[in-house]
Protein backbone atom coordinates (compact mmCIF):
# COMPACT_ATOMS: atom_id res chain seq x y z
CA UNK A 1 0.00 0.00 0.00
CA UNK A 2 2.90 2.44 1.14
CA UNK A 3 6.46 2.37 0.20
CA UNK A 4 9.17 5.09 1.53
CA UNK A 5 11.75 4.60 -1.25
CA UNK A 6 15.26 6.27 0.22
CA UNK A 7 13.39 8.69 2.12
CA UNK A 8 16.08 11.18 3.58
CA UNK A 9 14.89 14.33 6.07
CA UNK A 10 17.73 16.41 6.79
CA UNK A 11 17.65 19.07 9.25
CA UNK A 12 20.83 21.24 8.98
CA UNK A 13 23.43 18.98 9.34
CA UNK A 14 21.14 16.17 11.27
CA UNK A 15 20.00 13.56 8.64
CA UNK A 16 16.93 12.31 10.98
CA UNK A 17 15.72 10.15 8.38
CA UNK A 18 18.31 8.92 6.04
CA UNK A 19 18.28 6.85 3.22
CA UNK A 20 15.24 4.81 4.78
CA UNK A 21 13.51 2.48 2.55
CA UNK A 22 10.36 0.15 4.06
CA UNK A 23 7.01 -1.01 3.21
CA UNK A 24 3.92 -0.93 4.48
CA UNK A 25 1.22 -3.89 3.34
CA UNK A 26 -2.41 -3.47 2.87
CA UNK A 27 -4.67 -4.87 5.59
CA UNK A 28 -1.81 -5.15 8.18
CA UNK A 29 -1.10 -3.24 11.55
CA UNK A 30 2.32 -2.37 11.04
CA UNK A 31 4.55 -1.48 14.50
CA UNK A 32 7.39 1.04 13.84
CA UNK A 33 9.46 1.29 16.63
CA UNK A 34 13.17 2.39 17.87
CA UNK A 35 14.68 4.64 20.61
CA UNK A 36 13.93 8.27 21.02
CA UNK A 37 14.97 9.99 17.97
CA UNK A 38 15.36 7.45 15.55
CA UNK A 39 13.15 9.29 12.93
CA UNK A 40 9.35 7.80 13.78
CA UNK A 41 7.71 10.91 14.15
CA UNK A 42 9.41 12.48 11.43
CA UNK A 43 8.52 9.89 9.11
CA UNK A 44 4.42 10.16 10.27
CA UNK A 45 5.54 14.00 9.07
CA UNK A 46 6.38 12.85 5.66
CA UNK A 47 4.07 10.29 4.73
CA UNK A 48 0.73 12.69 6.21
CA UNK A 49 2.12 15.63 4.31
CA UNK A 50 3.00 17.71 7.18
CA UNK A 51 6.64 18.52 6.28
CA UNK A 52 8.15 17.87 3.06
CA UNK A 53 10.90 14.93 2.58
CA UNK A 54 14.78 16.41 1.34
CA UNK A 55 14.90 13.58 -1.10
CA UNK A 56 13.42 10.13 -1.94
CA UNK A 57 9.50 8.75 -2.42
CA UNK A 58 6.71 8.06 -1.17
CA UNK A 59 4.83 5.51 -2.96
CA UNK A 60 1.18 5.34 -2.26
CA UNK A 61 -0.76 2.92 -4.27
CA UNK A 62 2.04 3.22 -6.67
CA UNK A 63 1.95 6.61 -7.01
CA UNK A 64 4.31 9.26 -5.74
CA UNK A 65 3.14 11.55 -3.55
CA UNK A 66 6.32 13.06 -1.53
CA UNK A 67 5.58 16.95 -0.59
CA UNK A 68 1.57 17.07 -1.47
CA UNK A 69 0.57 18.85 1.41
CA UNK A 70 -1.48 17.68 4.15
CA UNK A 71 -5.08 18.32 2.43
CA UNK A 72 -4.26 16.03 -0.80
CA UNK A 73 -2.95 13.18 1.78
CA UNK A 74 -5.75 13.17 3.57
CA UNK A 75 -7.82 12.54 0.44
CA UNK A 76 -6.21 9.82 -0.49
CA UNK A 77 -7.21 8.13 2.57
CA UNK A 78 -4.04 9.12 4.69
CA UNK A 79 -5.47 10.00 7.91
CA UNK A 80 -3.04 10.61 11.07
CA UNK A 81 -4.98 10.93 14.64
CA UNK A 82 -3.88 14.15 16.73
CA UNK A 83 -4.69 15.28 20.15
CA UNK A 84 -7.79 16.45 20.00
CA UNK A 85 -6.93 20.09 19.69
CA UNK A 86 -7.50 22.15 22.75
CA UNK A 87 -10.31 24.56 21.25
CA UNK A 88 -12.56 21.36 20.70
CA UNK A 89 -13.14 20.58 24.83
CA UNK A 90 -15.45 22.77 24.83
CA UNK A 91 -17.24 21.29 21.82
CA UNK A 92 -19.07 17.59 23.03
CA UNK A 93 -18.04 14.36 22.33
CA UNK A 94 -20.71 14.26 19.54
CA UNK A 95 -19.91 17.84 17.61
CA UNK A 96 -16.34 16.27 17.66
CA UNK A 97 -16.88 13.83 15.47
CA UNK A 98 -19.64 15.86 13.55
CA UNK A 99 -16.86 18.73 12.68
CA UNK A 100 -14.01 16.21 11.07
CA UNK A 101 -16.04 15.92 7.41
CA UNK A 102 -16.07 19.64 7.15
CA UNK A 103 -13.20 20.36 8.74
CA UNK A 104 -10.36 18.17 7.10
CA UNK A 105 -12.26 17.87 3.46
CA UNK A 106 -11.55 21.14 2.74
CA UNK A 107 -15.19 22.02 1.92
CA UNK A 108 -16.82 24.50 3.36
CA UNK A 109 -19.69 26.22 4.92
CA UNK A 110 -20.31 28.06 1.41
CA UNK A 111 -21.14 25.16 -0.80
CA UNK A 112 -24.40 24.54 2.13
CA UNK A 113 -25.60 28.57 1.96
CA UNK A 114 -26.85 27.99 -1.66
CA UNK A 115 -27.93 24.63 -1.18
CA UNK A 116 -30.32 24.93 2.10
CA UNK A 117 -31.94 21.56 1.57
CA UNK A 118 -28.36 19.84 1.14
CA UNK A 119 -27.46 21.09 4.26
CA UNK A 120 -29.83 19.43 6.21
CA UNK A 121 -29.76 16.20 4.38
CA UNK A 122 -25.53 16.39 4.97
CA UNK A 123 -26.10 17.22 8.45
CA UNK A 124 -28.14 14.19 9.15
CA UNK A 125 -25.96 12.32 7.08
CA UNK A 126 -22.80 13.11 9.06
CA UNK A 127 -25.08 13.08 12.36
CA UNK A 128 -25.77 9.33 11.83
CA UNK A 129 -22.66 8.23 11.30
CA UNK A 130 -21.09 9.94 14.42
CA UNK A 131 -23.90 8.14 16.23
CA UNK A 132 -23.21 4.93 14.90
CA UNK A 133 -19.06 5.79 15.46
CA UNK A 134 -20.01 6.73 19.12
CA UNK A 135 -21.99 3.34 19.37
CA UNK A 136 -19.12 1.43 18.19
CA UNK A 137 -16.62 3.24 20.79
CA UNK A 138 -18.88 2.43 23.22
CA UNK A 139 -18.80 6.47 24.19
CA UNK A 140 -22.72 6.58 23.48
CA UNK A 141 -23.41 7.32 26.74
CA UNK A 142 -21.03 10.48 26.61
CA UNK A 143 -22.32 12.08 23.51
CA UNK A 144 -23.34 15.12 25.29
CA UNK A 145 -20.11 15.35 27.31
CA UNK A 146 -17.70 18.10 27.02
CA UNK A 147 -14.57 16.46 24.87
CA UNK A 148 -12.45 18.37 27.86
CA UNK A 149 -13.77 16.22 30.67
CA UNK A 150 -12.77 12.78 29.18
CA UNK A 151 -10.33 10.66 30.49
CA UNK A 152 -7.21 10.35 28.38
CA UNK A 153 -8.13 7.11 27.32
CA UNK A 154 -11.53 8.30 26.23
CA UNK A 155 -10.17 11.05 24.47
CA UNK A 156 -7.65 8.56 22.73
CA UNK A 157 -11.11 6.69 21.59
CA UNK A 158 -12.47 9.80 20.00
CA UNK A 159 -9.53 10.55 18.29
CA UNK A 160 -9.55 6.97 16.72
CA UNK A 161 -13.45 8.18 16.69
CA UNK A 162 -12.40 11.03 14.17
CA UNK A 163 -10.75 8.63 11.80
CA UNK A 164 -13.56 6.69 10.98
CA UNK A 165 -16.00 10.06 9.59
CA UNK A 166 -13.37 9.66 6.63
CA UNK A 167 -12.61 7.49 3.86
CA UNK A 168 -9.47 6.11 5.95
CA UNK A 169 -7.47 3.95 4.22
CA UNK A 170 -4.04 4.03 6.03
CA UNK A 171 -4.17 5.43 9.73
CA UNK A 172 -1.27 6.50 11.56
CA UNK A 173 -0.96 6.49 14.95
CA UNK A 174 1.36 7.90 16.86
CA UNK A 175 1.95 6.64 20.69
CA UNK A 176 -1.83 5.76 20.87
CA UNK A 177 -1.18 4.15 24.50
CA UNK A 178 0.76 7.00 26.06
CA UNK A 179 -0.99 7.60 29.17
CA UNK A 180 -4.28 5.23 28.63
CA UNK A 181 -5.00 3.34 31.18
CA UNK A 182 -4.79 -0.33 31.18
CA UNK A 183 -8.35 -1.55 31.03
CA UNK A 184 -9.20 1.24 28.61
CA UNK A 185 -5.76 0.11 26.16
CA UNK A 186 -7.25 -3.35 25.71
CA UNK A 187 -10.12 -1.78 24.45
CA UNK A 188 -8.25 0.74 21.97
CA UNK A 189 -6.14 -2.22 20.97
CA UNK A 190 -9.15 -3.78 20.42
CA UNK A 191 -10.97 -1.16 18.44
CA UNK A 192 -7.96 -0.96 16.27
CA UNK A 193 -8.24 -4.69 15.11
CA UNK A 194 -11.94 -4.28 14.59
CA UNK A 195 -11.24 -1.75 11.97
CA UNK A 196 -8.90 -3.60 10.69
CA UNK A 197 -10.96 -6.38 10.28
CA UNK A 198 -14.82 -4.74 9.54
CA UNK A 199 -13.35 -1.81 7.73
CA UNK A 200 -10.54 -2.87 6.21
CA UNK A 201 -7.95 -0.13 7.20
CA UNK A 202 -4.08 -0.32 6.97
CA UNK A 203 -2.53 0.59 10.01
CA UNK A 204 0.62 2.23 11.04
CA UNK A 205 1.46 2.53 14.74
CA UNK A 206 4.14 4.01 16.27
CA UNK A 207 4.54 3.02 19.95
CA UNK A 208 7.06 2.69 22.93
CA UNK A 209 4.79 0.21 24.85
CA UNK A 210 6.27 -3.20 24.05
CA UNK A 211 3.55 -5.43 25.09
CA UNK A 212 1.18 -3.10 23.23
CA UNK A 213 3.39 -3.52 19.32
CA UNK A 214 3.72 -7.51 20.53
CA UNK A 215 0.18 -7.92 21.05
CA UNK A 216 -0.99 -6.02 18.07
CA UNK A 217 1.32 -5.41 15.56
CA UNK A 218 3.09 -7.60 12.28
CA UNK A 219 5.32 -6.94 11.30
CA UNK A 220 7.26 -5.09 13.02
CA UNK A 221 9.88 -2.23 11.83
CA UNK A 222 12.74 -1.14 13.78
CA UNK A 223 14.33 2.47 13.09
CA UNK A 224 17.93 3.55 14.33
CA UNK A 225 19.38 6.69 13.52
CA UNK A 226 17.49 7.35 10.42
CA UNK A 227 16.75 4.08 8.81
CA UNK A 228 15.67 0.20 9.13
CA UNK A 229 17.62 -1.75 11.24
CA UNK A 230 15.61 -4.78 11.28
CA UNK A 231 11.88 -6.45 10.71
CA UNK A 232 10.12 -9.19 11.02
CA UNK A 233 8.03 -10.51 13.68
CA UNK A 234 7.66 -9.06 17.28
CA UNK A 235 8.79 -12.64 19.08
CA UNK A 236 11.68 -12.32 16.72
CA UNK A 237 12.71 -8.28 16.70
CA UNK A 238 12.90 -8.19 20.32
CA UNK A 239 15.44 -11.17 20.36
CA UNK A 240 17.46 -9.31 18.29
CA UNK A 241 21.03 -8.19 19.70
CA UNK A 242 20.97 -5.36 17.32
CA UNK A 243 17.68 -3.90 18.81
CA UNK A 244 18.83 -4.28 21.95
CA UNK A 245 22.13 -2.27 21.60
CA UNK A 246 20.31 -0.02 19.63
CA UNK A 247 17.71 1.06 22.75
CA UNK A 248 20.49 -0.03 25.49
CA UNK A 249 22.56 3.16 23.24
CA UNK A 250 20.10 5.35 23.16
CA UNK A 251 19.58 5.46 27.16
CA UNK A 252 16.14 4.01 27.14
CA UNK A 253 14.81 0.68 28.23
CA UNK A 254 16.10 -2.50 26.41
CA UNK A 255 12.77 -3.66 24.09
N1 LIG B 1 11.51 20.22 13.28
C1 LIG B 1 12.70 19.73 13.63
N2 LIG B 1 13.82 20.51 13.57
C2 LIG B 1 15.03 20.02 13.89
N3 LIG B 1 15.24 18.76 14.30
C3 LIG B 1 14.18 17.94 14.38
C4 LIG B 1 12.87 18.38 14.05
N4 LIG B 1 12.01 17.35 14.23
C5 LIG B 1 12.75 16.31 14.65
N5 LIG B 1 14.06 16.66 14.74
C6 LIG B 1 15.18 15.76 15.12
O1 LIG B 1 15.11 14.64 14.27
C7 LIG B 1 15.43 13.45 14.99
C8 LIG B 1 14.28 12.48 14.86
O2 LIG B 1 13.17 12.96 15.60
P1 LIG B 1 11.77 12.23 15.67
O3 LIG B 1 10.85 13.11 16.41
O4 LIG B 1 11.37 11.82 14.32
O5 LIG B 1 12.13 10.95 16.55
P2 LIG B 1 11.16 9.81 17.12
O6 LIG B 1 11.67 8.52 16.61
O7 LIG B 1 9.75 10.16 16.86
O8 LIG B 1 11.49 9.89 18.68
P3 LIG B 1 10.53 9.70 19.97
O9 LIG B 1 10.41 8.22 20.18
O10 LIG B 1 11.30 10.34 21.06
O11 LIG B 1 9.22 10.36 19.70
C9 LIG B 1 15.73 13.89 16.41
O12 LIG B 1 17.12 14.01 16.55
C10 LIG B 1 15.04 15.21 16.52
O13 LIG B 1 15.67 16.03 17.48
MG1 LIG C 1 8.12 10.61 18.07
Amino acid sequence: MLELDNLTKSFGGLQAVDNCSLKIEAGKITGLIGPNGAGKTTIFNMIAGAMKPTSGRILFQGEDIAGLPTHEMFHRGIVRTFQIPHEFGKLTVLENLMVVPADQTGENLFYGLFTPGAVQKREDEVRALAEETLEFLTLTHLKDELAENLSGGQKKLLELGRTMMTDAKLVLLDEPGAGVNPTLLKQLGNMIRRLKEERGYTFCIVEHDMDMIASLCDPVIVLNEGSVLTQGKMEDVRKDERVLDAYLGGGEEAA
